[in-house]
């Protein structure tokens, strides 16, 4: 085929397969995890999330950037990524992302999630976040978490963790670890490390790898409940005048004191 005609069925092919993307989409949009953007995507391809769909409005810049920034997802991208006008991916989302990317993922089966966390050969510890409020906070935890290599983050209360804004700060990273709503008797098995600014120096301890570490929320800090279940009070040096620190970075803190003295933290130089 050649010519004018060519061209047509070259964009009529084009065409279909935008339109059948955006069908998955539709079809998977309401109970699927959104991907919001670039960075997001290839975290979700690169611990193994089911994509149905992935779309960018810029087709060969988004496969440009994974060739450039992490080849290892380029072929899983390449496979996936359709390409929409910008209008298009527009009426998909809430927020068009900077990088003009946008993807579904599934999220991993409930008993896969708790039987990661209640795994009893644990060799790095469970975050637990005790009913904490702000998203943005949960969602920058779920991305220390994976970075440390912990086993899960579990909250309590009724913040869900994976709400498309703990996601979107998460970074794609729900699906690097296990992640899940607990309530605290159903909290994993493991010696139990409550954060708070009335416990013994954290410098004074190694926390275990099977431990739970737990935090308070952002307003009132820990509740009666998790204190009861606590096998030890902790806290992070700060001066008198201070009265606390941001729940994630209260977290950040507290892995990095672990990955201080486990054998099983991730390494820094990568070597
Ligand atoms: C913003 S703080 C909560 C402040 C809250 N107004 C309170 O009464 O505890 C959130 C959580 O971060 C942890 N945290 C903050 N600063 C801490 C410190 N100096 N030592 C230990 N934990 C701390 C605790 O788990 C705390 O519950």
């Amino acid at each position: 085929m050649s010519g004018a005609n060519g061209t047509q069925a070259a964009r009529g092919a084009h065409g279909g397969r935008e339109q059948d993307a955006v069908r998955v989409w539709r079809q998977h949009a309401q109970e699927a995890v959104l991907l919001d953007g670039f960075h997001a995507l290839k975290h979700a391809l690169r611990f193994g999330a089911d994509v149905p769909v992935a779309l960018a409005v810029d087709r060969a810049a988004a496969l440009a950037l994974a060739a450039d920034l992490a080849p290892d997802v380029a072929p899983g991208l390449a496979a996936r990524l359709v390409e929409v006008p910008d209008d298009v991916l527009r009426a998909l989302v809430p927020r068009l992302h900077p990088t003009g990317v946008a993807a579904l993922a599934g999220r991993p089966a409930v008993a896969e999630r708790l039987g990661a966390l209640h795994r009893t050969d644990r060799t790095t510890p469970v975050v637990v976040l005790d009913q904490p409020r702000n998203l943005g906070n949960a969602g920058a935890v779920i991305r220390l978490a994976a970075g440390y290599g912990a086993a899960g983050v579990v909250t309590t209360g009724s913040l869900d963790p994976w709400h498309p804004t703990v996601v979107r700060g998460g970074a794609g990273l729900h699906f690097a670890t296990a992640v899940a709503r607990l309530d605290v008797g159903e909290l994993p098995a493991g010696p139990l490390y409550a954060l708070d600014p009335e416990g013994a120096d954290i410098r004074g301890l190694e926390l275990p790898d099977d431990a739970l570490l737990a935090f308070g929320s952002e307003r009132s800090g820990l509740t009666p409940e998790l204190r009861e279940r606590a096998d030890h009070l902790v806290s992070l040096p700060m001066r008198p005048q201070v009265s606390s620190y941001n729940l994630a970075t209260s977290v950040g803190m507290t892995l990095f004191h672990w990955s201080t003295h486990s054998p099983h933290a991730p390494r820094a130089d990568r070597g």
